[in-house]
């Protein structure tokens, strides 16, 4: 039988704070480079912006020789292609992935689940609470707080109360952190978020131009963002991503599964 894929999204209301960044950056990174098989589910319909991305990479391949042979390098290496990324409605998300992972041959370690920022209606909700876990960017601003703690707490109050929801857990990290922001204004926040009892994770990922370094139709510049490669290595450092993906698999303990 297959192996049951854990589901993961990076939610949140408050909008542009990376759920789609990071939706792509942690498939591609576990995908590319750590040699695990994941699927994405893009159900901010219809949007679809992580579906979009990936049209617009491989039409760019087709044109573009330096990104095309740098594809073939990496699958052949790999011994496997891009990632399936599936188009769907928020609320049909959950049937969608099943019906798809049915349909497939190989078995998957990881869905992503890129879910809109307006999780107000039930099919949404459901959607959100049958993932296994849930990471929530959090830009360091008040208003960024706010909209994020409104929406985590009753979240995490309804959690608690349904211990057969599939979620096991909701961890914060903070994105975009300008190096100009007071130290003591993280803290302020950090304390807020300790109050209400929510996970904070450790690593911090600052604000930085690499985070929209993505593919071009000319040129052959080192790619950071993308659906079709791991961020480019040298790009990596100081970004935090591989920090963030270590910290990630220390929590969701895929490799334990894996090694049973
Ligand atoms: N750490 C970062 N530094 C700089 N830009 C970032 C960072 N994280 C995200 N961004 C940029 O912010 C914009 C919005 O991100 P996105 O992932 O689309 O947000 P969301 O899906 O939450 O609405 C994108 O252009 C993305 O590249
Ligand atoms: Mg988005």
């Amino acid at each position: 039988m297959k192996k049951q894929p854990l589901f993961i999204a990076f939610s949140t209301q408050k909008g542009g704070v990376g759920k789609s960044t990071f939706t792509v950056l942690l498939a591609s990174y576990l995908h590319y480079r750590n040699g695990l098989n994941v699927a994405v589910m893009d159900c901010d319909y219809p949007q679809c912006s992580v579906y979009d991305m990936r049209k617009r990479e491989i039409r760019q391949l087709e044109t573009n020789l330096h990104y095309q042979s740098k594809a073939i390098a990496l699958f052949e290496s790999l011994g496997k292609q891009t990632y399936p990324i599936v188009c769907a409605k928020p609320e049909e998300g959950i049937m969608k992935a099943r019906e798809f992972l049915v349909g497939e041959s190989v078995g998957y370690d990881v869905v992503f689940f890129d879910l809109p920022g307006t999780i107000n209606n039930d099919g949404v909700i459901s959607t959100f609470m049958l993932m296994d876990y849930v990471f929530v960017p959090m830009a360091p601003s008040r208003m960024s707080m706010e909209s994020t703690l409104s929406f985590i707490i009753p979240v995490s109050e309804l959690l608690a109360e349904h211990e057969d929801f599939n979620l096991k857990a909701i961890h914060l990290f903070w994105n975009r952190v300008d190096g100009r922001i007071k130290k003591e204004w993280l803290e302020h926040y950090e304390d807020i978020i300790r109050q209400f009892g929510l996970p904070l994770m450790q690593t911090v990922i600052p604000q930085s131009v690499r985070y929209d370094k993505e593919q071009s139709i000319e040129g052959s510049d080192a790619v950071f963002l993308s659906t079709i490669f791991p961020a480019d290595k040298n790009l990596l450092k100081g970004s935090n991503l591989d920090l963030l993906v270590d910290e990630i698999l220390d929590i969701i303990r895929l490799y334990n599964d894996l090694c049973g």
